[in-house]
């Protein structure tokens, strides 16, 4: 593992650009995993600001995001279809075609799965996998508990994350979708590196838990140390809870 710790929100989100800017550099077609959440936006904001700069070409990218609420449809404002759109597609030179989200509207979701799968594996599979983390532990919406061989399936949120993800439902947990489609913890782990970014103080225990607590299908963001490549970029904030022996090992950026 490699666990580099930023001052702040700020700082970890121009080190998870860099890295992601990076890996888009090292590959002819890259092939991202994305994903969504609050923590996201100021990667992607300087993702688009490179591009903007001309440092950043995302013209051979192709992008698998992790999920999607089951029921809304791309135009609706609170799905991932249309955050991507508004987050950072809009902004950058990525062809349309080769970015992919899971349909939630899709009338046959088990298909849309597979299909899904198969997209992932036809384009070579994922180089690397971009991870937020949920207050019940989740990486995608991977709710507790979900085994590590999961493959993209549908799923029902826990009450905890449709609290966590209210704000763009009107701030009522009810009027978030109770299912999701997300890749499994299998398809995540099969990405070729992952990294994973957590900031402020709401993350600190869950990502101790994560980092430190068992490896166990209860905390499905615990799978990612099982796998041989990856990353955890954190601020002060959200490392935390973390223990010294752990933070003896992290590269501190402060
Ligand atoms: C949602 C997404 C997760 C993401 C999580 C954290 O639940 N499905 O992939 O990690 O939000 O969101 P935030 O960054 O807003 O805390």
């Amino acid at each position: 593992m490699k666990l580099i710790i930023e001052n702040d929100a700020g700082t970890a989100a121009t080190a998870a650009a860099q890295l992601i800017a990076e890996e888009i550099g090292t590959h002819d077609t890259p092939v991202l995993g994305l994903a969504t959440g609050r923590t996201m936006e100021g990667i992607y904001a300087r993702l688009a600001q490179a591009h903007e700069q001309g440092t950043l070409d995302f013209s051979c990218v192709t992008s698998f995001n992790l999920d999607e609420y089951v029921g809304l449809s791309a135009e609706d404002p609170r799905s991932y279809h249309y955050y991507m759109q508004d987050h950072l597609f809009r902004f950058v030179n990525i062809d349309l075609h080769r970015t992919h989200l899971p349909d939630g509207a899709a009338t046959d979701l088990d298909a849309e799965c597979a299909a899904y799968e198969a997209q992932i594996a036809r384009s070579g599979g994922i180089d690397l996998q971009l991870l937020g983390i949920g207050d019940t532990g989740h990486i995608g919406f991977n709710e507790p508990p979900s085994s590590f061989d999961t493959r993209t399936r549908c799923v029902e949120l826990d009450e905890a994350t449709r609290e966590q993800n209210a704000a763009m439902f009107g701030g009522d947990p009810n009027a978030v979708p109770h299912e999701a489609l997300t890749m499994g913890v299998g398809t995540i782990l099969d990405a070729r590196r992952l990294l994973l970014v957590a900031t402020g103080p709401a993350k600190a225990g869950i990502v101790a838990k994560a980092l430190e607590g068992p490896i166990t299908p209860e905390v499905s963001a615990s799978a990612i140390r099982l796998h041989k490549n990856y990353v955890i970029i954190l601020d002060e904030a959200s490392a935390a809870e973390l223990s010294p022996a752990t933070l003896a090992h992290a590269q501190r950026n402060a």
